[in-house]
């Protein structure tokens, strides 16, 4: 097997949990790894979940959802029925083995996630556009001419063998002139005329200058250029048919009648032989004290650093220390799929140096009447401002910007509903943004365990932001538990 991936299945542990009690803080994907795998163990574990539905930041919002915001009123998805939009995980990379694990064990269907989309366009606030393939094409063509020409001239290491062989590269691969070297333009920057039948032969347009292209390259956001993705963001990615809460839903039918829903954690103490939590029963407002032989805080910091505790002052300190980033997102129902009849665009994203950045079409349901555009997604500072917004500017705000890339976009939105992370109270963060100083304490710190309580989640992982960090995490988090329980069961 070539592995992908610092860990592709959950590690094989020895032994029994013997029954041993396991509180779990948090039914996200985390909590629900960890709950999933020392069940089998057997452990008897309980997950305290303050939200009434599993997942954590794995969410998907449908017609009908009400969104609940820190300093907003809440507000109703207004989406059709059959329509969603995820403003949490949106897309897995093919290399994160631990999440195709569980998608493939629990069966859930998954579909290509186009990430990348040459015939997307790259547009300019001046409402100036061009085709992704077209600007991409062109840049490499001309970078091609420069180089083949200067091959020769060049102070490098290169023999006279290699000077050729990269000049019979560089002619193929953008399809220069044989003696002149020049670039004249493929097929892969798009046609003037398009071939067809009859005496329909197609004509290839003129290509831009190197200046031309660099005029474009230097208005717009750079990963619009990237013709190599970073290694996470290559294709294919993919997404489950459905929304992404079809993850968390599996997860959570393996765990039947073992989370406490609206069950908010108010307090975690300990002593020599176990945990003692009080959660607030959301329903009936009473408190309720749950005991265990451990537990696993899967919270995220943010959220743990408001909970009282008698934790020591290093891990006070660890949860104060790690950063949460801003996030949020605004998915558009459309009332058609015009990028689709129009514009020959399925999947991926358009981009622009108006205020939003980027736009990403839909991934499914291709040629169907209509569907979820995503209008913004955005991070930081620019998703605290923008979040301070009502639901409707903000959403005047995301037409605005995509009316850069298609001039009359707002006429064929539907509605819109947007979702921002730092204002949802048991999440207070997109993800943690670790800093190297809150990687060399905090980070390093949280993944002992204070006392007998042990810390999981997308933060305690070199792949925070991603669902494969929060499950690593919490197969590495439970395999400790597991040897110490062990330990402990032997005195
Ligand atoms: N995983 C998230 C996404 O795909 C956040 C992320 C963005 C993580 C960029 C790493 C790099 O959007």
């Amino acid at each position: 097997m070539l592995p992908a991936s610092a860990a592709a299945e959950p590690p094989r542990l020895e032994g029994s949990g013997d029954g041993r009690r396991i509180l779990i803080l948090g039914a996200g994907l985390a909590g629900m790894t960890a709950a999933i795998e020392l069940t089998a163990l057997g452990y008897d574990c309980t997950i305290l979940e303050a939200r009434d539905r599993a997942g954590g930041r794995v969410f998907t919002m449908r017609g009908g959802t009400t969104l609940s915001q820190l300093g907003h009123p809440d507000s109703v998805v207004p989406y059709d029925e059959g329509q969603w939009f995820n403003p949490g995980p949106w897309r897995i990379p093919h290399s994160h083995e631990s999440t195709l694990h569980y998608c493939r064990r629990f069966s859930v269907p998954l579909e290509v996630f186009i990430n990348d989309n040459e015939n997307g366009w790259v547009a300019t606030k001046d409402g100036e556009r061009i085709r992704l393939h077209t600007l991409r094409t062109d840049l490499r063509g001309n970078v091609a001419e420069l180089l083949a020409k200067s091959a020769g001239d060049l102070d490098s290491d290169l023999d006279d063998g290699d000077t050729e062989r990269l000049t019979e590269f560089l002619r193929n691969e953008m399809g220069l002139g044989s003696k002149e070297l020049a670039y004249t333009g493929t097929d892969a920057r798009g046609y003037k005329t398009f071939p067809g039948a009859g005496s329909r032969s197609g004509v290839v347009g003129d290509p831009l200058s190197l200046s031309n292209v660099l005029d474009w390259a230097g208005d717009v956001p750079g990963a619009a250029l990237l013709s190599l993705p970073s290694r996470y963001f290559q294709q294919p990615m993919f997404h489950p048919v459905g929304g992404m809460d079809r993850i968390s839903a599996a997860f959570e039918a393996q765990l039947p009648e073992r989370i406490l829903f609206r069950h908010e954690v108010r307090s975690v103490r300990q002593d020599a032989v176990g945990v003692r939590v009080i959660a607030r029963d959301l329903g009936t407002g009473a408190d309720r004290e749950i005991t265990a032989d451990y537990a696993i805080a899967t919270i995220p910091t943010s959220v743990l650093n408001q909970i009282e505790g008698d934790w020591s002052r290093e891990t006070r300190r660890a949860f104060a220390d790690i950063p949460y980033f801003p996030v949020g997102k605004l998915g558009f129902q459309m009332a058609d799929r015009f990028w689709e009849t129009d514009e020959q665009i399925f999947g991926g994203h358009s981009f622009t140096n108006a205020e939003m950045g980027t736009i990403t079409y839909p991934s499914d349901e291709y040629l169907s009447p209509k569907g979820i555009l995503q209008g913004f997604y955005i991070f930081g500072g620019q998703a605290s401002q923008i979040s301070a917004l009502s639901q409707e500017e903000r959403s005047q705000r995301a037409v605005a910007s995509a009316s850069s890339i298609h001039s009359d976009f707002g006429d064929h939105v539907k509605s819109a509903a947007s979702f921002f992370w730092h204002l949802e109270r048991y999440s207070l963060g997109g993800w943690a943004e670790h800093t190297r100083e809150s990687r060399e304490g905090a980070y390093t710190h949280l993944l002992e365990p204070d006392g007998r309580v042990y810390f999981a989640g997308e933060h305690l992982s070199h792949l925070p932001a991603w669902m494969a960090g929060a499950i690593e995490s919490a197969w590495f988090t439970m395999e400790r538990l597991h040897e110490r329980a062990q330990q402990e069961n032997q005195q």
